[in-house]
């Protein structure tokens, strides 16, 4: 559809919107000046009431329509001739994940399909696989091989990880002790640095794309970054890498995406990782999110109110440095969020029992 006119976003602004606006929730997906628009809307109303908090984009949480494509997958089918599929691994907003056996090796590999097959999506597939390829690092999921499926979309052949997300483990735990959580978050930010170093940012921070991997070998889970499809390299900034940028910013959950990325601005770098980042840490050591939010609008209200509650406001018992730098790296004015050699080293600190 077209931009939002007065009429559709009056629509979106209703507190009474009835149900989902898909073709709006579609276009807000992919429109950063709707959305910069909807959140200046937003700031103009009453900033301290929340009844009139407008219900936008709640269905943008699992609902990205399931494609022909995906549902045509099945058990025992063979991929490229060589990948038979076993069962499905996981799921995120562009993508299903199965696991599948090489039937050349013998051995076992992960295959990510897209729900749907658009231009744009399959264009973030294959940025994906040059991301990890280009970053290689011991926390990156390996990408082995970009296969052509039959529809001509692509899909990625990684390394199979067993064990659970982030998300999952926190939500059966509710929080890790500091010492767990800079367990997690110390590859995490080793990962993050490596693909800063090399240009890009990966701007889907957010505990669905940490994965805890169980390795025979070790007694710790192996903490594995994934999900680069809506990496960009910092300095490009030609009309198709924004548009890249735009599609599916705001699919999947928001409640870890930097203010600047909620508001829709255009220049989006490795601080706004540095935010989502915090926002990971905070959620591991609290069990709450920064933003309890339940909408896309009310979370762009919160952000416009300042920061979250300090991480010492929840009572638990974190290591005050640790505490401290994850407020900074939350701070609303991404000049003032910590570099994260600096935070890398406390989490190291922390882990290694040094931090008081
Ligand atoms: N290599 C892998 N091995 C096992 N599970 C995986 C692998 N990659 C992804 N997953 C699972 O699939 C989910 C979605 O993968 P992700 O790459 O984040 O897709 P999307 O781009 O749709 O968000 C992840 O949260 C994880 O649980
Ligand atoms: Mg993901």
């Amino acid at each position: 559809m077209e931009c939002l006119d007065v009429d559709a976003l009056a629509a979106v602004l209703s507190p009474a919107r009835a149900g989902a606006m898909e073709d709006v929730d579609l276009h807000l997906d992919a429109c950063s000046q709707c959305r910069e628009l909807v959140a200046a809307f937003v700031r103009a109303s009453d900033p301290s009431s929340d009844a009139s908090a407008p219900t936008l984009m709640e269905s943008t949480l699992p609902s990205a329509p399931r494609a022909a494509h995906a549902e045509e997958l099945r058990v025992g089918q063979l991929l490229a001739d060589r990948y038979a599929l076993e069962r499905v691994v996981g799921e995120g907003g562009m993508g299903v994940v199965w696991a599948a056996r090489d039937t050349h090796s013998g051995g076992r590999v992960a295959i990510k399909t897209l729900k749907k097959e658009t231009v744009e999506l399959c264009r973030r597939v294959e940025r994906e696989a040059y991301v990890a390829r280009a970053i290689s690092h011991p926390n990156v999921v390996e990408v082995r091989a970009v296969l052509p499926l039959a529809s001509g979309a692509p899909a990625l052949v990684m390394d199979l990880l067993e064990g659970r997300s982030l998300a999952a483990e926190l939500a059966v735990r509710g929080r890790l002790d500091p010492v767990d959580a800079c367990a997690v978050l110390s590859p995490v930010v080793s990962a993050v640095r490596a693909a800063h170093a090399k240009g890009f940012v990966h701007r889907d921070l957010k505990p669905q794309n940490v994965f805890l991997a169980t390795a025979d070998d070790a007694d710790r889970p192996v903490v594995m970054l994934l999900d680069f499809g809506l990496a960009r390299a910092v300095a490009r900034d030609d009309a198709a890498a924004d548009k890249l940028t735009q599609t599916g910013a705001v699919l999947g959950t928001p409640h870890y995406m930097a203010p600047e990325q909620l508001f829709g601005e255009a220049d989006i770098d490795a601080r706004a990782d540095v935010w989502s980042l915090g926002a990971i840490a905070y959620e591991c050591l609290t069990g709450a999110r920064p933003w309890s939010g339940k909408s896309y609008a009310q979370l762009v209200k919160a952000a416009t109110r300042g920061a979250p509650a300090p991480l010492a406001s929840h009572g638990r018992d974190v290591p005050a440095p640790l505490a401290a730098i994850v407020d900074a790296m939350l701070a609303a004015d991404r000049a003032s969020r910590p570099r994260l050699a600096e935070v890398h080293a406390i989490l190291d600190a922390v882990w290694r029992g040094e931090a008081a």
